[in-house]
């Protein structure tokens, strides 16, 4: 659950209502810095209302509050989902329990300790293979390069896909990632519906070979939670999709931003270069301070309060993840980039509560390697040209990131 949940209104109803309602704002801002006006909306107080009709929250305690609650969940009750988010089943992330914890409970070994160690090695060599296509002295991008393919080979891997094509996995998720702002158009529409069918198909064929062939992956143990009852036939396509999405739309931004921001702070670049185990910190100062999710969204299942204020059974709140990890009250200089920064961790870049990103681990593990990897084999890496940012308002990163390294 998403900005979708505010989107029917459309571009024009944003725009309409954008002068008096700085939320509202956000929505007609693509592409823009969104940090200003999450501070307009900060100033606003606790929970404060859009003419929209949501409720949002930019505060760290009352952010994690609502995500924590038992009294909100993804969806409401009563809503038509898939009306909500173009037609999009996203799985785990739209269910309240029990189906949440009946799912989430059959891919979370997927995301354990013990699988963690086994996808290392597999990230190092897909970083070498890629780091090895870069030509010294000649400018490329850094999102093509290496942002992007990274998570694709991964979650393809987690999910058992053998073979694939990258550019059309890549413009799936473009079209995917995009409905959660609501569709902008009927091209994204017909752009929606033909990457889900496409989708559709190849999670068919796979969930076919693993009832022939079940092997140690996510997708034969989906297989076999439906052969035992705990997952209904119907259940399967839309996890894997979620999985795949949710796989590679944050982490190709998780990288981006960091390289992004760390270039822009020359002396945090070199920090890194003399020292690649800062890497970690550099990911976690990212994830706060460029959230690759920069909001949710959720519903109260029942009458409840939050920070004083009544909120009625079926109301929205939008907790602004982004805004939440530059919250004053949490993080000293909340602004500024530092990669030393001692609680960076604290940040909820990750959500909180039922819905904690399941990912999160191997998004860490991407990121440290990513950036050590880079800091080790192109210390004098630098900025060749401006950073593109992505549309869209619930993902944030860029879309293109040209870089060189080598001689000057
Ligand atoms: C930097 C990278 C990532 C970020 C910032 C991120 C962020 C998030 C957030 C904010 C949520 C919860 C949304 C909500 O509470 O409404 C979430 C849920 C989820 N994420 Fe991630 N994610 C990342 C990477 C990944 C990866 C690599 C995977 C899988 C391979 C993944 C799989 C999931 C799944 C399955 C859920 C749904 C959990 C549930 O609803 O119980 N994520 N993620």
């Amino acid at each position: 659950m998403t900005a979708g949940m505010v989107a029917q209104k459309g571009l024009f109803g944003y725009a309409a209502h954008a002068r008096r309602d700085p939320f509202a704002a956000l929505f007609v801002h693509d592409r823009r810095d969104p940090y200003p006006l999450y501070e307009r909306l900060r100033a606003q107080g606790a929970l404060p209302r859009s003419v929209l009709g949501v409720r949002y929250t930019t505060s760290h305690e009352l952010s994690s509050q609502v995500l924590a609650s038992r009294a909100f969940g993804p969806t409401a009750e009563s809503a038509d989902v898939s009306a909500l988010e173009g037609d999009l089943d996203l799985s785990l992330l739209q269910l309240n329990p029990p189906d949440h914890t009946r799912l989430r409970r059959i891919v979370t070994p997927a995301f354990g300790r013990a699988r963690m160690a086994g996808y290392r090695e597999r990230i190092e060599t897909t970083v070498d293979r890629l780091l090895d296509d870069v030509r010294p002295g000649e400018p490329w991008d850094l999102v093509a390069g290496l942002g992007a393919p990274l998570p694709i080979a991964v979650i393809t891997d987690l999910l058992g896909i053998p073979a694939y094509d990258e550019p059309t996995f890549l413009r799936f998720g473009e079209a995917i990632a995009g409905a959660l702002d609501g569709v902008r158009s009927p091209r994204h529409a017909a752009d929606l519906v033909r990457a889900s069918r496409r989708l559709e198909a190849v999670f068919t064929r796979l969930v076919a070979q693993r009832e022939a062939e079940p092997g140690d992956d996510v997708v034969s143990a989906l297989v076999a939670a439906r052969d035992d009852g705990r997952a209904a036939p119907e259940d399967l396509v839309p996890l894997c999709n979620l999985l795949l999405l949710a796989g590679f739309e944050t982490t190709v931004n998780l990288i981006g931003s960091a390289v992004q921001h760390l270039l822009a702070h020359p002396q945090q670049w070199r920090r890194l270069v003399e020292d690649p185990s800062l890497a970690e910190g550099a990911v976690e100062e990212t994830l706060r301070f460029a959230s690759p999710v920069q909001l949710t969204g959720r519903f109260a299942l029942r009458d409840t309060q939050v920070g004083g204020v009544d909120v009625p059974a079926g109301q929205g709140v939008v907790p602004i993840l982004a805004a939440a990890n530059r919250d004053p009250d949490v993080f000293d200089r909340p602004g500024e980039f530092d990669i030393l920064r001692p609680n960076a961790s604290e940040h909820i870049a990750f959500s909180a509560g039922a819905h904690y990103c399941l990912g999160a681990p191997l998004a860490r593990l991407e990121g440290v390697i990513a950036l050590a990897a880079l800091a080790r084999r192109f210390p004098d890496l630098r900025p060749a040209g401006h950073a593109v940012p992505r549309r869209g308002v619930t993902i944030r990163g860029p879309e293109r990131l040209p870089v060189v390294a080598g001689p000057r």
